[in-house]
């Protein structure tokens, strides 16, 4: 693993949505800096939630930082992983705030990937009514991703992210440095959703990212800097045109639709989302180019960098007697789905993207050539 410090300015990228306005704070130690902090809501009580990983990492220094704004702070520890992003350990974080006593101006702390950020989301839309909440994402996915832009959720045993809300974080903290101590196979799953806003937004992105995959692979700072920076960047003007994704939003859920697909069916936590997205991505380049909008060397051109990102590019069975079948069971629930109807984000090769539908058959073809193919 790559141990070198990060000595990189500290870069702010605002998200525009009126009074639900706010920065994302990157840079490399920005979680111990005080500076971080300055201007969050005051309050008499902070609570930490984080999981069992990343606690003992990480939670006693942004316990520190924040010991100078809050009197008291608490901590809720929650079981880590995929298959924990439940009713059960939303109550988890619900038991701790109504037994500490917390009144309805306690700030809450997301500390963690993208399962504590969403939960701890959902939990500060509901708490009270409404608490206020910060984002302080430690993956390369929640730093790219999740932590930005207000979507929060837990899993149904039926659909993925079924339960949630729209609620906006006062400020997300992205300190680069807890890069450092996540897993390779973390590391590649944040790269999918890095790769994604490539092909949905910026070409010459995807020109970087392909540049420099090796660079990021290796976690080199600079390289990790821009990337999470540009992906803010993207992800900040797409929610700030259309925050409840009336429309243009959906264009982030590129690989999503079969991405979400394969978490579900695959029982959550045995790929990881990245993955999933990684693998959908694929799925979905190949059926834009099945619908005639993109051609073949753009697939393959994606196709390479996502494998070169250390993601799979070979979707799973996720049924031996009815596969296609299940696929699109699965699909249907998706929150795109309109009366019944499957969409899908599909790009052009010029950096753009939409929202359709396609033909079953269409579908079903591009299900069963991704499944087998090698
Ligand atoms: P995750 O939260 O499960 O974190 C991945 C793993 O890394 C966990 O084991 C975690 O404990 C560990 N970890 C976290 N930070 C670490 C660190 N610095 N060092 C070592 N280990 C660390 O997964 P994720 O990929 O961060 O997030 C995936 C989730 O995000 C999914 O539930 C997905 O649905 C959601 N998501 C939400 C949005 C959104 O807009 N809200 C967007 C994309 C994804
Ligand atoms: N990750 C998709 C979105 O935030 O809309």
């Amino acid at each position: 693993m790559n141990t070198q410090t990060l000595n990189l300015p500290t870069e702010q990228v605002d998200i525009a949505l009126g009074e639900r306005s706010y920065g994302i704070v990157i840079g490399a130690g920005v979680l111990d800096r005080e500076a971080s902090y300055v201007g969050l809501p005051a309050a008499a009580c902070a609570v930490i939630v984080t999981n069992e990983t990343v606690a003992p990492l990480y939670a006693q220094r942004l316990a520190a930082a924040l010991t100078p704004r809050y009197p008291v702070i608490h901590t809720v520890v929650l079981p880590d992983g995929e298959s924990y992003k439940t009713w059960e350990s939303l109550n988890l974080i619900f038991d701790a705030l109504l037994g500490h006593g917390c009144d309805r101006k306690t700030v809450l702390f997301a500390l963690g990937g993208g399962v504590v950020g969403d939960m701890t989301g959902f939990a500060a839309a509901s708490y009270m009514r409404g608490v206020p909440f910060v984002q302080v994402p430690t993956t390369l996915l929640a730093q790219v991703d999740s932590s930005v832009g207000g979507k929060t959720a837990i899993n149904h045993p039926l659909g993925k992210n079924m339960i949630g809300a729209f609620y906006q974080p006062q400020r997300v903290i992205c300190d680069l440095d807890t890069l450092k101590t996540l897993p390779m196979r973390e590391l590649s799953a944040g790269l999918a959703e890095v790769i994604k806003y490539g092909p949905i937004a910026d070409l010459a992105f995807l020109d970087w990212i392909e540049a420099n995959i090796g660079a990021l692979m290796a976690r080199e700072p600079q390289a990790l800097a821009h990337a999470v920076k540009r992906s803010c960047e993207i992800k900040a003007l797409v929610v700030g045109q259309d925050e409840r994704e009336s429309g243009l939003r959906a264009i982030l859920n590129f690989g999503h639709t079969f991405g979400h697909a394969i978490e579900a069916g695959m029982g959550y936590g045995h790929w990881l989302h990245g993955d999933a997205v990684g693998c959908g991505m694929v799925m979905a380049a190949r059926l834009s180019q099945a619908l005639g909008l993109v051609d073949q060397a753009f697939v393959e051109r994606l196709t390479a960098l996502i494998r070169q990102a250390g993601l799979p590019t070979v979707a799973p069975v996720l049924d031996v007697q009815d596969n296609v079948g299940r696929y699109l069971a699965l699909m249907r629930i998706d929150k795109k789905s309109e009366a019944g109807e499957i969409k899908f984000v599909l790009i052009d090769g010029t950096g753009k993207a939409v929202v359709g539908g396609a033909p079953d058959d269409v579908v079903v073809a591009v299900i069963e050539a991704s499944c087998a193919s090698t």
